[in-house]
């Protein structure tokens, strides 16, 4: 499952230099180009420790590696001397599990100072955490908690989400979690409440297609009609992962290959989306890196062909 307990076999990555793409992009069309204006990395894979000798030694062309942001909030030590060695061979993306952006606890102003100074040494382009809770005062459930979806949620979290974005002066992206329970509350869909946030904040979206259709199996919604109503040009990176169907539910571990039906929810967003940073995540069970790297290569080869028929850059110039 997602979630702290999780983040201990994520391991980090790398990049070039980002400088022009680095910054918060603060124009008012922003919002009208694909992906915010930001660039297409192509199709990586998350850095897990497992893979450290691996990577190191062979160095794999792989497009870009997505880091867990929480594994490098350290000042020193063997944690920056090997994200030292990813930022001089790969690009990089920041991903990160416990800004806990929908929680009613104050921000965490020490963890987010630390952010943005790994931020601007990596010089990700963005940086991403989930569209959830998880604390209350005096406990941190060291989970990726569903929020209720509500017009006065989406005021909140937007509003933490523009004071978060202001200060790290980069676009966050926030990532639509998998779940297991839905609240009594809530009158918007997830996909209308992911949308609401994404625009109110003016931010952009981590499109897990793995957690839609983990999501759209727990609770009965139509995962096609959650993949067209989200606002197109926000999507600044996509997930996919593998999952383990339980038969009355799916558990989302991230122990697997992607399923047969996620690729094609993948194939179908790339038709309306364009082009979009598209990551592998495998966190238990992890099989050698060469494995892992063959589901990017299988990302990028769906991604060449939906680009060969209906053209690569996030067709449609209207936020939607
Ligand atoms: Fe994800």
């Amino acid at each position: 499952m997602q979630g702290a307990g999780w983040l201990q076999g994520r391991g980090l990555q790398g990049g070039l230099s980002f400088l022009e793409s680095n910054a918060l992009v603060t124009t008012s069309n922003h919002a009208r180009l694909p992906r915010l204006g930001l660039p297409d990395l192509g199709c990586g894979v998350g850095f897990r420790i497992p893979h450290y000798a691996h990577v190191f030694e062979n160095k794999p062309a792989v497009d870009f590696l997505e880091l867990i942001s929480e594994n490098f909030l350290v000042d020193g030590g063997l944690p920056l001397k090997n994200l030292d060695r990813v930022l001089a061979e790969w690009r990089v993306v920041q991903h990160g599990v416990s800004l806990g952006i929908g929680a009613s606890t104050p921000l965490d102003w020490e963890y987010l100072r630390r952010l943005k100074a790994l931020t601007r040494h990596t010089q990700t382009p963005w940086v991403t955490d989930h569209l959830c809770w998880t604390r209350v005062p005096g406990a941190d459930l060291h989970d990726l908690m569903p929020l209720p979806y509500t017009e006065e949620a989406v005021r909140h979290v937007a509003e933490r989400v523009r004071i978060v974005q202001d200060f790290l002066e980069l676009t966050v992206g926030l990532e639509n979690t998998s779940s297991y329970l839905t609240y009594r509350a809530s009158t918007l869909t997830e996909w209308d409440f992911l949308s609401a946030v994404a625009n109110e904040a003016d931010c952009g979206i981590l499109l897990d297609v793995n957690n839609v259709y983990v999501s759209a199996y727990n609770h009965g919604f139509d995962a096609i009609t959650y993949l067209d109503a989200i606002p197109k040009n926000r999507v600044v990176q996509i997930h996919l992962a593998g999952h383990t169907n339980k038969g009355a539910y799916i558990l989302d571990t991230h122990s697997d290959f992607v399923v047969d039906r996620v690729w094609e929810l993948y194939r179908h967003a790339l038709q309306r989306l364009g082009s979009i940073s598209t990551l592998i995540e495998w966190d238990s069970e992890i099989p050698d890196f060469d494995t892992v790297w063959g589901e990017a290569k299988k990302a990028a080869a769906i991604r060449n062909e939906v680009a060969r028929t209906v053209g690569t850059e996030g067709q449609d110039e209207h936020p939607t």
